[in-house]
């Protein structure tokens, strides 16, 4: 290469570096001058009456006694009724002896959205379910606490749930945490990153995380070498952090490589992503038909999967749209009672709310630039789904 090529190419690798952090400040000065670097989920006493097990008796005794206890609940703007927030409602679920999923399964739930083929909404849909499973009104008594594992170089996923991470070297990805074989202090304490919604977390993933997948036996040996290199996601991760999590996804690439393979290893259910458009049905069902040649594969590496079921679900899905049903009938026939009833629609909600590194969940209504009356459908829309692949996937975990 000429000199003056390299020159070149070195110069616009310092402004690519220079332009990604100007990007970054400028979403988190926005966020910060708007007031919403976090989701605050907040309930009226009205709202509160509705959900699972509450009733206005209920709402008005208990509130009534953690008022006499000390507690003070904040009041809404107008200064006449409450603002409770997520955490108290978690309190008053408590003081009622409502079980929560970690007190009634014995393990999480493991669970990877998996589509070999690119654009399919992997991560976008990772993301949302990742948000809409902790926030969906039916659900909260539930006190879910999930985290996403990112093994896609890309990072999609993390700079979606954590876009101050994706700035910078990230040293603790979850593939680097992987080989350094951490403890759970360690994992929990350096390694795992809150999202825009507590409860949510990140292990993130970083563009130098694809030099080590094309060499991941090789470091393997060197560092792990009493584990099998198909199963060091569940040795070194899932095994360490499964009482603190009850939903584990697990983001990949569109590549067939270690970390698919991994992931592959260690789920309990596989969600596939099927967007209705011919060329990614297609796609999608080559997919489907090499995943048992993909279990044999990894069978032969010498490593046991768990896995227990394997779900399909539309995405991208425009119900007025005859192409769209046809398709979808075509997934039925495929997938049977294992294709989710709930499908993700087709909607630019989801682009404008990565505009800001949000996830439609925890994407803010001040920070919206767009209609906010589709936003509250699509808000809707992934709620459903949520609570569709809750349905669907709870009985994998046995009661205690
Ligand atoms: N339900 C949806 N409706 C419309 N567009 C969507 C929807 N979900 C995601 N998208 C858009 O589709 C594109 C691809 O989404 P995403 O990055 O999640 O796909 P992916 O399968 O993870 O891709 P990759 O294979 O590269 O990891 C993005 O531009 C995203 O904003
Ligand atoms: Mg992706």
């Amino acid at each position: 290469m000429e000199k003056s090529v390299r020159r070149q190419i070195e110069r616009i690798s310092r402004n690519a570096k220079k332009t990604k952090e100007a990007l970054v400040k400028q979403i988190k000065a926005d966020k910060e001058a708007n007031g919403t670097m976090r989701l605050e989920r907040n309930f009226s006493k009205t709202q509160l009456y509705k959900l699972p097990h509450l009733s206005k008796g209920i709402v008005e005794k208990e509130t009534e006694d953690m008022m006499k206890e000390g507690h003070v609940f904040r009041k809404n703007e107008n200064g006449i009724g409450y603002c409770i927030s997520l955490d108290e409602v978690l309190t008053i679920y408590k003081r009622r002896n409502i079980p929560t999923f970690r007190e009634r399964k014995e393990d999480p739930i493991i669970a990877a959205i998996a589509n070999l083929k690119g654009g399919v909404t992997k991560s976008v849909s990772t993301v949302s379910l990742a948000h809409g499973l902790r926030t969906h009104p039916s659900l909260i008594c539930e006190d879910l606490r999930i985290l996403v594992i990112d093994l896609d170089p890309q990072g999609t996923a993390t700079l979606l749930l954590s876009f101050e991470k994706s700035v910078g070297e990230v040293e603790d990805t979850a593939v680097q945490t992987m080989l350094h074989n951490l403890s759970k202090k360690e994992l929990m304490e350096e390694c795992v990153i809150a999202s825009a919604v507590d409860g949510v977390d990140v292990l993130p993933a970083n563009i130098g995380d694809a030099f080590i997948a094309s060499e991941w036996e090789k470091f393997c040996n060197e560092d792990l070498p009493n584990i099998n290199p198909y199963e060091v996601l569940y040795k070194t991760i899932i095994e360490k952090l499964k009482d603190e999590y009850d939903f584990i996804f697990i983001d990949n690439g569109p590549h067939l490589d270690a970390f698919l393979e991994n992931t592959l290893q260690c789920v309990d259910a596989m969600l596939v992503p099927l967007p209705p458009s011919n060329v990614d049905l297609h796609a999608s069902c080559n997919f489907l038909e090499r995943i048992p040649l993909m279990y044999d594969a990894i069978k032969e590496k010498g490593v046991e999967a768990r896995l227990q079921t394997l779900v399909g679900f539309m995405t991208k899905f425009d119900a007025k749209d005859e192409d769209d049903l046809d398709a979808r009938t075509m997934a039925k026939d495929m997938l049977g009672g294992n294709l989710l009833d709930v499908n993700i629609v087709d909607s630019k909600a989801f682009e404008v709310s990565a505009e800001t590194f949000d996830s439609v969940i925890s994407v803010s209504r001040k920070n919206y630039d767009g209609d906010k009356k589709t936003l509250k459908r699509i808000q809707d829309n992934v709620l459903s789904f949520s609570r569709s692949v809750f349905d669907h996937l709870k009985h994998l975990s046995e009661d205690k």
